[in-house]
C-alpha cells in the first residue's frame, strides 16, 4: 500500500528569523499608553507613544509633509520602531523604507531616486462605480460564422455567456473582442467574473464555492455566487501608488484615464519617467480628486541612517517636503555631530543640516536598563525557538549591558548550535563561555587590532 504523509509547509516560513521578527506593533492601549512589554517591544516607552501619535497623525492625514527623526545610539530600536509603525497603518498605507546609501547609484540620479521614492509612498485609492454584468458562468459558447472576407476559414462572430447571480441568470451576446479577453483570464464554466459595460473588461474573480471539491489541488480562490442582480453597478476600489502610475504612463502608448493607466501596471518599462511626465500624472490624479473618483492616501517614506545623504539630497528633501503631495518622512540616524556628507566643514546634529533639523520633530530612543535587555533577549531566544538557562540569561543580559545588546543576539544562534553538539537542549553558561572564545565583540576584536603591528 502507498504511504502517505502530510507535508506541513509552513515549517520553513517559521524557522526563518529576521532580526526584527518579534515586532508586532507598537503595543499601544487605546489611550496611546504604552505597556512596558508588548507588541514584541520592551520598553523605549516614550519613544513607542511618540510613534503611536504619529500614526494617528497619518491616519488622519493630517501629518503629510512633515517629517520625524528617530535619533538615538545604535541597537535602540530605530529600524524597529519605524518596522511597528508601518505595521499600525496597515498594508493600505503605502510604507517604502529605504537605506541613506541606496540613493546612490551609477545609473540613476540620487535625487532622481529619492523621488522615485517619494512617490512610492504616496497612494492613491482609486473608486469607480462601474456598470457591471457579474455572475457565476454558466454556459460560454463562441459562435461561428463564415469569414465576411471570403476564404474557407470561419470567424468568430460572437459569444454567448450565460451569467448566474443570487437573484437571476442572464444570457449575454458578446464582442469578439470580449471573448478575447475572456480566454486571457482562462474563464471556464462556473468562475464568477465580471465584464464592465462600458469597457467590456473581463475580470475573473474566483471559482465559485458552488464548485469547491475537498480534495482540489491547486491554489483557487472560492468566491460566494454574486448578490443582486447580474447587470447592476459596482463599487470598484483600487490601490496604487503615485510611481506605479508614473511608470504605467512613461510606456508610449500610455493612455489617461485610470483604467488604461492600470491596465499597464507590469509590463516593463521602457522610456524615462520624465519630470514633465511626472507632472502630467499629477494633473490627471488632481482631476480624479476633484471629480471625487479617487483619494490621496500619504503614506510613509522611511530613510534609514539618514546621515548617508549628501547635502545635495537634504536640499532636495527639504523642497520635496514642500509640495502639496508629500508623504510622512520618517528619518532615523544613530550619529551625534558629524560632517555633513558633501561639505567640507558643516557640522551639525544626525549628520543632517540645520536647515532640515529645524522642520523635524525628534523623537529620542534610549539605551536600555539590564532588565530591558534581559526582557528583550528572552523574546528573541523564545521566537528562535532556543532554550537558555536561567544562569544563561543572566549572563548573556550581563553580556548586553557590557558590551552591546546586538553582540548579545548574535551570540544566541550559535551557542544554541554548541548546546545542540553537546545533547543538551538548554543553552547553558558553558556554551556561552565558549561562544565569547569563538566570536570576539567589538571592544576585545579593537584591542587585538591596537596591540599588533603590521599583518594581523
Ligand atoms: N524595545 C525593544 N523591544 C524589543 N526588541 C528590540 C527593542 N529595541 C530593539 N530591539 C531589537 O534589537 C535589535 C536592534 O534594534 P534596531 O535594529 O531597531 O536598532 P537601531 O536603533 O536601528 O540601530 P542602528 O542605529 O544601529 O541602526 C533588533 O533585532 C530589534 O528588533
Ligand atoms: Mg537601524
Amino acid at each position: 500500500m502507498v504511504q502517505i504523509s502530510e507535508v506541513k509547509d509552513s515549517q520553513s516560513r517559521e524557522s526563518r528569523t529576521a532580526a526584527h521578527t518579534h515586532i508586532k506593533g507598537l503595543g499601544l492601549d487605546e489611550f496611546g499608553n504604552a505597556h512596558a512589554i508588548d507588541g514584541g517591544f520592551v520598553g523605549q516607552k516614550s519613544a513607542r507613544e511618540a510613534c503611536g501619535i504619529i500614526v494617528d497623525l497619518i491616519k488622519s492625514k493630517k501629518m503629510s509633509g512633515k517629517a520625524i527623526l528617530l535619533a538615538g545610539g545604535p541597537g535602540t530600536g530605530k529600524t524597529a520602531l519605524a518596522l511597528a509603525i508601518s505595521q499600525e497603518l496597515g498594508p493600505k498605507v503605502p510604507f517604502c523604507p529605504i537605506v541613506g546609501s541606496e540613493l546612490f547609484s551609477a545609473e540613476v540620479k540620487k535625487t532622481e531616486a529619492l523621488m522615485e521614492n517619494f512617490r512610492r509612498s504616496i497612494g492613491l485609492r482609486i473608486k469607480e462605480t462601474k456598470e457591471v454584468y457579474e455572475g457565476e458562468v454558466t454556459e460560454l459558447t463562441p459562435e461561428e460564422s463564415e469569414n465576411p472576407l471570403g476564404g474557407y476559414g470561419k470567424t468568430i462572430s460572437h459569444v454567448i455567456v450565460g451569467l448566474k447571480s443570487a437573484k437571476g441568470t442572464k444570457q449575454l451576446r458578446l464582442d469578439p473582442v470580449i471573448y478575447e479577453s475572456i480566454q486571457k483570464e482562462r474563464v471556464a464554466i462556473g468562475d464568477v467574473i465580471y465584464i464592465e459595460a462600458n469597457t467590456g473588461a473581463v475580470k475573473r474573480v474566483g471559482r465559485s464555492d458552488a464548485y469547491a471539491t475537498e480534495f482540489d489541488l491547486e491554489a483557487e480562490e472560492y468566491v460566494p455566487l454574486p448578490k443582486g442582480d447580474v447587470h447592476k453597478k459596482k463599487e470598484i476600489v483600487q490601490d496604487v501608488t503615485l510611481h506605479d502610475l508614473d511608470v504605467a504612463n512613461a510606456r508610449p502608448q500610455g493612455g489617461q484615464d485610470v483604467l488604461s493607466m492600470m491596465s499597464q501596471l507590469l509590463k516593463p518599462r521602457k522610456t524615462e519617467i520624465t519630470e514633465k511626465l511626472r507632472h502630467e500624472v499629477n494633473k490627471v490624479v488632481q482631476k480624479y480628486i476633484d471629480q471625487g473618483v479617487a483619494e490621496l492616501v500619504p503614506g510613509v517614506l522611511f530613510i534609514d541612517e539618514v546621515n548617508m545623504l549628501d547635502i545635495e539630497c537634504f536640499t532636495y528633501l527639504n523642497r520635496a517636503l514642500e509640495s502639496s503631495i508629500a508623504p510622512v518622512v520618517v528619518l532615523a540616524s544613530n550619529r551625534g555631530k558629524t560632517t555633513v556628507r558633501g561639505t567640507d566643514d558643516l557640522v551639525s546634529p544626525h549628520g543632517c543640516p540645520p536647515d532640515l533639523i529645524d522642520r523635524l520633530l525628534i523623537v529620542r530612543t534610549l539605551p536600555y536598563s539590564a532588565d530591558e535587555i534581559k526582557s528583550i533577549i528572552a523574546k528573541r531566544a523564545k521566537i528562535e525557538g532556543l532554550a537558555l538557562h536561567p544562569d544563561a540569561l543572566n549572563k548573556i543580559a550581563q553580556q548586553g549591558v557590557a558590551t552591546s545588546m546586538r553582540y548579545a543576539l548574535q551570540l544566541l544562534a550559535p551557542a544554541g548550535i554548541l548546546a545542540g553538539i553537546a545533547g543538551r537542549s538548554e543553552i547553558t553558561v558553558q556554551d556561552l563561555e565558549e561562544c565569547q572564545l569563538l566570536f570576539l565583540d567589538a571592544r576585545r576584536s579593537t584591542t587585538v587590532l591596537e596591540n599588533t603591528k603590521g599583518y594581523l
